[in-house]
């Protein structure tokens, strides 16, 4: 069989995820890896079992058996690595967020349009089947329609002021940190799942951490015991931030964002409540969908491929009672993603579940109108998006 190439870009944390959800497909084959440097990404290559490493991605973009590129470099080189992708005629998979504002995610939207190639940005929570589950019955009215979205999505791995990484550089990370960064997950998934768009935000932004101490080293986001002399950083964006919604059809929402909080590890929570009944998803219970009434009792649904609605059957792999993972719901966008790439990027090929760099752009621009809600002192703010 005549395998896909595929090529890596940013060989970091996620990096590993993405190699590994592409080798569980079987019919994709990681070629090569690019790193900062020639030597991290020989280093990075021996690790990960990648044949090829480059110093410079380029020299991977125009590697003839790399047709697929897949882009986990911080935030500020997203816009200069998938943009030489797409003109080089490649399909790219792009982490999130798509670009480090809504300008750069546009212009990529644009390119990404325009070159026909299959653009995926790894809005992964999208692939878990119980999420998909929830969509399905907000879509066919079992919810009674929309009138509340919310939620949360908390961390702690920032809580302590040793922690310092790209992410908290604004010329690295952007403007914002847990919004771009986790707010952005969340803010997507709330309009997935609900199926509305957020209209108007109101945001409040907190930096609860201004100074850090930096150790010299980008790769510390979730590495621990990096040694080192310390020196102080100011840091300008937040990592909390509270904000009211406002949805399309009327619907109201709220959710915060914290990377500061200490217990909550990866504690993202979606509520979406109707007038029959309504519907809660926790990440950290991912295998769970409760459903709430107020004239019965509440029940849940278990991830079990019986219970789930056909076309949410492709998304689950075991049988009830197996627990599912991130690391499997991550497979099942790359998995989409692979399905599209594989018919070339054409439009009809691609699932309703795969997010796009539309839904990128769509995200930046949410993230976008939070930092200016909260710079002009707590305003209402339309999210200014503008579709192709
Ligand atoms: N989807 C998710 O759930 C998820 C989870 C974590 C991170 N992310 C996203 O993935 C991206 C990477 O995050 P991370 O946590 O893996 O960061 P990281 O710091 O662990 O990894 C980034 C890697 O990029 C490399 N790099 C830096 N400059 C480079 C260059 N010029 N060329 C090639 N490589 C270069 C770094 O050396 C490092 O290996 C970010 O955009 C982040 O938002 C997404």
């Amino acid at each position: 069989m005549k395998k896909i190439g595929m090529g890596l870009v940013g060989p970091g944390f996620v990096a590993a995820h993405h190699i590994d959800a592409v080798r569980r497909l079987g019919d994709v084959e990681v070629i090569a890896i690019a790193g900062s440097s020639q030597s991290s990404a020989a280093k990075k290559a021996r690790e990960l079992k990648v044949d090829r490493s480059y110093g410079d991605f380029k020299e991977l973009i125009a590697d003839p058996d790399v047709q697929v590129i897949h882009n986990t470099t911080p935030n500020h080189l997203h816009l200069p690595v998938t943009l030489a992708a797409l003109r080089a005629g490649k399909h790219v998979i792009s982490d999130k967020p798509l670009a480090l504002n809504s300008e750069e995610a546009r212009q990529l939207r644009d390119e990404a349009a325009a070159s026909g190639v299959a653009n995926v940005v790894t809005f992964n929570y999208r692939g878990n089947p119980l999420v998909q589950q929830a969509r399905g019955m907000i879509a066919a009215g079992e919810t009674e329609g929309v009138t509340f979205v919310h939620g949360h999505y908390l961390q702690d791995w920032m809580t302590d002021p040793s922690v310092y990484s790209w992410r908290s550089d604004q010329a690295k990370g952007g403007v914002s940190s847990a919004l771009g960064d986790i707010g952005s997950h969340w803010c997507d998934l709330a309009e997935h799942v609900s199926g509305l768009k957020i209209d108007s935000v109101l945001a409040d932004l907190t930096t609860v951490i201004p100074i850090r101490y930096s150790a010299g080293s980008s790769g510390e986001a979730f590495s621990a015991g990096v040694t080192g002399e310390r020196r102080p950083v100011a840091v300008q964006s937040e990592d909390l931030a509270s904000v009211l919604l406002r949805f399309e059809n009327g619907a109201k929402g709220t959710f915060s964002v914290g990377q500061v909080l200490p217990g909550h590890k990866n504690d993202l929570q979606l509520e979406v409540n109707g007038r029959a009944c309504s519907l809660k998803w926790k990440q950290e219970e991912q295998n769970d969908l409760w459903i709430g009434y107020h004239n019965r009792p509440n029940g849940v649904m278990a991830k079990d491929p019986s219970l789930v609605s056909r076309d949410v059957r492709p998304y689950v792999h075991l049988p009830g009672g197996h627990q599912e993972s991130w690391a499997d719901a991550f497979l099942n966008v790359i998995r989409d993603a692979y399905r599209w790439i594989g018919e070339g990027g054409a439009a009809e090929a691609k699932s309703a579940m795969l997010p796009t760099f539309e839904d990128g752009y769509r995200s930046s621009c949410v993230v976008d109108a939070m930092l200016n809600s909260h710079a002009a002192g707590g305003v209402w703010q339309k999210v200014n998006y503008s579709s192709t």
